[in-house]
């Protein structure tokens, strides 16, 4: 063969393989209002800054019809590509392909790609668009999946690893992105579930749809499988380009500095920034946003556990990771699913060099049976494991309520908070008032001669003496009292002070035991 020949020869190879499952598979994904595969690369990635590895791979399945049989690229896509001039590990699964089904090679394929993104120091990114283990490939599908969820946990805390669920997730090919420190979801188009409608349908007789059992909305609100939400899959993209913006390639790495910062559109006013009354809500988001450089806020997981927020956003060009009780919600209790939303950040956070910057305002633990029941007990060590457990820098700013356990759990000092920070509207106490006053002055209501009018003075008595940041700051316990107005800038002189601290490692384990 002529070396002209050879060429045309691979060019027309290459050129089959680009067209993934053909025309007709292309356009059925189309009108499911799915891009294909390679659209979705292009998309997400710079400009033709994509350079595709595995490209030839085949698989070597014989049965069920799969001799011969030709599947380009085998169902997924693979390689490397910039955002935002910044390098990245990708693969894609192609639904066009046998359903981006997971076979031999297709798993081999992926399994590169995370050992590459490992070695590389770079950030994983998948998106999930398959029918999850090969069914003709028997045994061989159900390995390359014990081999990536492997990876997954040997890379996790190494470099990021983000998820996009762009179609079905079934089975084994949920807890992949399971592993993976973020997962993002299209509204109408992901679905993740263990087993199916018809699984479902067969062993317990329940009808329900695809969509309500693990459409992305559920994840997003009920579950807590998922971290980003979007109407679209370009609005998917932009999460996923935002998000990284934030954070370092690897963990030996600092998160970008972003050199011009701006202040907040709104800074926090000394009296309004929390409602007089203290019993009234507020949203603390306002807060956030009138620290952050910008205000601008990138929140995770937005509608799950909505009494506790947490996100990124910079302090003066740093990124910082937030941690806030929303008083909005629920008064800001912490509960099971606050507890792990929270604890699962702060664990990020802590293995990317991201500092944590929190905001306290809570009543404390929701008592109650179904809390009890649901383990709140181990939901809630796992908050106090991961700020105990975590050496980045940490700021603890308490705004109003920080009652009882809740006041440790919430970063204080005693949990390795460098500053604890409080506003003079802040109530650090054993518990709330109202709550104290019936228990220790119980006796004395009961007996007096207007027991109502009797309450309300012992109420205003303690809220004098306990509700307040001095009894704390006078043992040391917070470390300044500021105004409001001064939030922003005593939080940056802060984190210039505590940037560079490394706090060792004090006990030579092979790892903690965290409760889960
Ligand atoms: C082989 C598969 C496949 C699979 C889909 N296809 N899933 N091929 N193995 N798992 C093929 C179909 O045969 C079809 O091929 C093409 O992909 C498109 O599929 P459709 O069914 O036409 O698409 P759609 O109607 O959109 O339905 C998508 C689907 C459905 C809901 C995902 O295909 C489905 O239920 N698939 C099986 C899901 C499943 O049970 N997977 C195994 C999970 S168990 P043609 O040639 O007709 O185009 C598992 C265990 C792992 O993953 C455990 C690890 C620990």
């Amino acid at each position: 063969m002529s070396i002209v020949s050879k060429i045309n020869d691979f060019m027309s190879r290459a050129s089959r393989l680009l067209h993934g499952g053909g025309e007709a598979s292309l356009k059925k994904q189309h009108l499911k209002g799915k891009m294909n595969a390679r659209e979705r690369l292009d998309t997400l990635l710079d400009i033709e800054s994509f350079f595709e590895t595995d490209l030839f791979v085949e698989h070597i399945a014989q049965d069920f019809g799969m001799k011969g049989k030709q599947l380009a690229c085998d169902g997924v896509i693979t390689g490397f590509g910039m955002i935002d001039n910044r390098s990245v590990a990708i693969f894609a699964q192609d639904f066009t392909v046998a359903g981006g089904s997971l076979g031999k090679a297709h798993a081999g394929k992926i399994i590169k790609t995370i050992d590459s993104a490992g070695d590389m120091g770079i950030p994983l990114i998948g998106i999930n668009d398959s029918g999850g283990a090969r069914i003709q490939e028997g045994v061989d599908s159900l390995c390359g999946y014990g081999d990536i969820f492997f990876r997954n946990t040997r890379l996790s805390g190494v470099v990021p690893q983000l998820s996009v669920i762009l179609g079905p997730c079934a089975g084994g090919a949920a807890y992949s992105p399971a592993l993976t420190d973020f997962v993002f979801v299209v509204d109408k188009i992901s679905q993740l579930f263990i087993t199916g409608p018809e699984v479902v349908k067969s062993v317990l007789g329940e009808e329900i749809a695809a969509e309500k059992l693990g459409g992305a909305m559920t994840h997003a609100t009920t579950t807590g499988n998922v971290h980003f939400y979007a109407k679209t899959e370009k609005e998917a993209f932009q999460q996923i380009k935002k998000l990284l913006s934030f954070l370092p390639s690897n963990c030996q790495e600092d998160p970008p500095i972003d050199k011009n910062p701006s202040k907040p559109e709104k800074e926090i006013e000394t009296v309004n920034a929390i409602p007089t009354n203290r019993r009234r809500a507020y949203d603390v988001k306002k807060i956030i946003k009138g620290v952050l450089d910008s205000s601008d806020f990138f929140e995770v997981q937005e509608h799950f556990a909505k009494n506790i927020v947490i996100g990124l956003g910079r302090l003066q060009g740093r990124t910082v990771g937030i941690i806030a009780n929303q008083p909005y919600v629920l008064a800001g209790v912490l509960d099971v699913n606050a507890s792990d939303k929270a604890a699962r950040f702060i664990r990020f956070c802590d293995a990317f060099n991201v500092p944590l910057l929190t905001f306290v305002d809570t009543p404390g633990y929701l008592p109650g049976m179904v809390q009890e029941h649901s383990g709140i007990i181990r939901h809630g060590a796992k908050l106090l494991y991961a700020y105990s457990e975590a050496t980045v820098p940490k700021l603890t700013v308490v705004l109003r309520k920080a009652y009882g356990g809740a006041y440790i759990a919430m970063c204080s000092k005693h949990l390795g908070a460098d500053f604890a920070i409080a506003w003079p509207t802040a109530e650090i106490a054993v518990m709330g008032p109202e709550a104290a006053t019936n228990i220790v002055f119980r006796k004395e209501i009961q007996e007096s001669k207007d027991p109502e009018t009797t309450r309300q003075k012992m109420i205003q008595e303690y809220e004098d003496k306990f509700a307040n940041p001095y009894v704390a700051a006078a043992r040391g316990y917070v470390d300044l009292i500021i105004e409001p107005a001064k939030t922003r800038e005593t939080l940056i002189k802060a984190i210039n002070v505590v940037k560079s601290r490394k706090r060792p490692i004090s006990f030579n384990r092979r790892h903690g035991n965290i409760p889960l």
